[in-house]
Formats: structure tokens, C-alpha cells, sequence
């Protein structure tokens, strides 16, 4: 179906639609459960084990954790953009209601390791997986960790029907885009031309009605 086809009384129910799939998405209690076989990661010395979390079953603790890596990657980043650090702000992002987890941890200590924040969303009316975040400790980093979330975000996204995975990045991080950029992601047609970020996604081929 061809959305600019559709007449306003259908473009709006066919919105309605997509809201209500997406807000049937958000009430999975694990839309990682499919994959459960993935959720570990044995390569390169690394054994490592994932586990979802909705933010809101996430205890106070491992919140501490999981913004203290946050911190430690992106706070001067951040600092250095037009963002600014507002922590009060990025912990009620971090942890609304919607947010997502997949925290990886060692499998020998239990210690974090990395973890992503995701959303089901609609964006610009269509069905997306918004990638918030995804932080590696230095220490788990060029070993093949990042890919290998990246691809297990995009089959937990497509899988459920998500027409696209998009996320924001900071033009002047180079290494993070080329890095989004080795793994096949474009600059969406949306993302804003003179910002200091750009707004990266990548399709899902099997639904063609993008
Ligand atoms: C960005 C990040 C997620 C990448 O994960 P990673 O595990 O280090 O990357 P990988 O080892 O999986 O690399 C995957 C591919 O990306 C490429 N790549 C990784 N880092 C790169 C870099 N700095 N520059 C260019 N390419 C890079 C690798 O060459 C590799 O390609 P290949 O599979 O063809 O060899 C990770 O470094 C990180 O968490 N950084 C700090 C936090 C951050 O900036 N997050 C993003 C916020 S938007």
C-alpha cells in the first residue's frame, strides 16, 4: 500500500493502526524472547551474557550502573554540543517508561559490560525502533560487541514488524558514525541539514511500504 494513496479518513486510520500495533509492542513482557539463543556473546576472549530489561523493572542500583557508563562515555561529548549536560533531563529520558534494555554483563563476575536502550516508536508515522543508546565500557570495545548488538537490535526489530531502526548521532563523533555507517545505516531523509547531528536509519527490505 502506497500511504500517499490513501485519503485523509484512511491516512488517520491507518495512523490509528500503527499507534495501536506499537503500543501492542510496548506491552510484550520480552520482545527479546524469540532470540533468547543470542543473548550471549563468546568471542574474541569476551563471555558475556544479555539480559532485557524494561526501565521501569530496572532497581535503583543498576540504574547507578548503567547512567555511570553513560556518564563516563558521553558526558564531555555532550558538554560540547549544543545538548549541554543535563543530567536530571538524560536520567528521566533514560529511564521513562518506554525505555528499553538490553544490559550485557561478564558472565564471570557479573560486572556491566555494555548495554542499549531502544524504543518501539512511531516516528514520522511510521513504526520504528528508535536506538537511544548504545554504550560499550572502553575495555569491550573493538572485539565485534558493537556489531553484533547492532545486528541483534535490527532482527529483534524487524521480527516484530519495526519498518525501520533509527537512531541520532553527533556529526562530530566520526568514529561513531563511520561505525553506523559500517554497518549499512544512511542518513534519513528527515535528518535535519545544518544541525550538529544527523539522524541515521536503516530499512527494513521485507516491508516494502516505507
Ligand atoms: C561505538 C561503539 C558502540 C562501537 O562498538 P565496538 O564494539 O567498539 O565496534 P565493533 O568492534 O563491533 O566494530 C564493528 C565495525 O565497525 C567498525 N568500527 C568500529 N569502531 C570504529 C571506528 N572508531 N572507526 C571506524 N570504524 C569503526 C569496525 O571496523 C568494524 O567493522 P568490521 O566488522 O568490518 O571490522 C563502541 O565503541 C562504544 O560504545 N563507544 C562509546 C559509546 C558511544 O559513542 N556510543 C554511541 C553513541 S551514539
Amino acid at each position: 500500500m502506497d500511504y500517499s494513496d490513501l485519503n485523509n479518513t484512511e491516512k488517520y486510520a491507518d495512523v490509528e493502526e500503527r499507534i495501536r500495533y506499537v503500543k501492542q509492542i510496548n506491552q510484550l513482557s520480552d520482545p527479546t524472547q524469540p532470540f533468547s539463543h543470542k543473548m550471549v556473546f563468546n568471542k574474541q576472549s569476551l563471555e558475556l551474557k544479555m539480559n532485557f530489561l524494561k526501565a521501569t523493572n530496572i532497581k535503583n542500583l543498576e540504574r547507578e550502573e548503567i547512567f555511570h557508563l553513560f556518564k563516563k562515555n558521553m558526558m564531555e561529548s555532550y558538554k560540547n554540543c549544543p545538548w549541554g549536560w543535563q543530567e536530571r533531563k538524560k536520567r528521566s529520558e533514560m529511564f521513562h517508561c518506554d525505555a528499553r534494555y538490553i544490559i550485557v554483563r561478564y558472565l564471570a563476575n557479573n560486572e556491566l559490560a555494555a548495554f542499549i536502550h531502544f524504543r518501539f516508536d512511531l516516528e514520522d508515522s511510521i513504526e520504528v525502533l528508535y536506538l537511544y543508546e548504545i554504550q560499550l565500557k572502553p575495555e569491550v570495545r573493538s572485539r565485534g560487541l558493537g556489531k553484533y548488538l547492532m545486528e541483534l537490535i535490527e532482527i529483534i526489530a524487524f521480527h516484530h514488524n519495526m519498518k525501520k531502526v533509527v537512531l541520532t548521532v553527533l556529526k562530530n563523533e566520526e568514529k561513531v558514525v563511520q561505525f553506523y555507517m559500517s554497518q549499512n545505516y544512511e542518513i534519513e531523509s528527515y535528518s535535519p541539514k545544518n544541525s550538529f547531528y544527523y539522524i541515521l536509519s536503516k530499512r527494513n527490505h521485507r516491508l516494502t511500504n516505507v
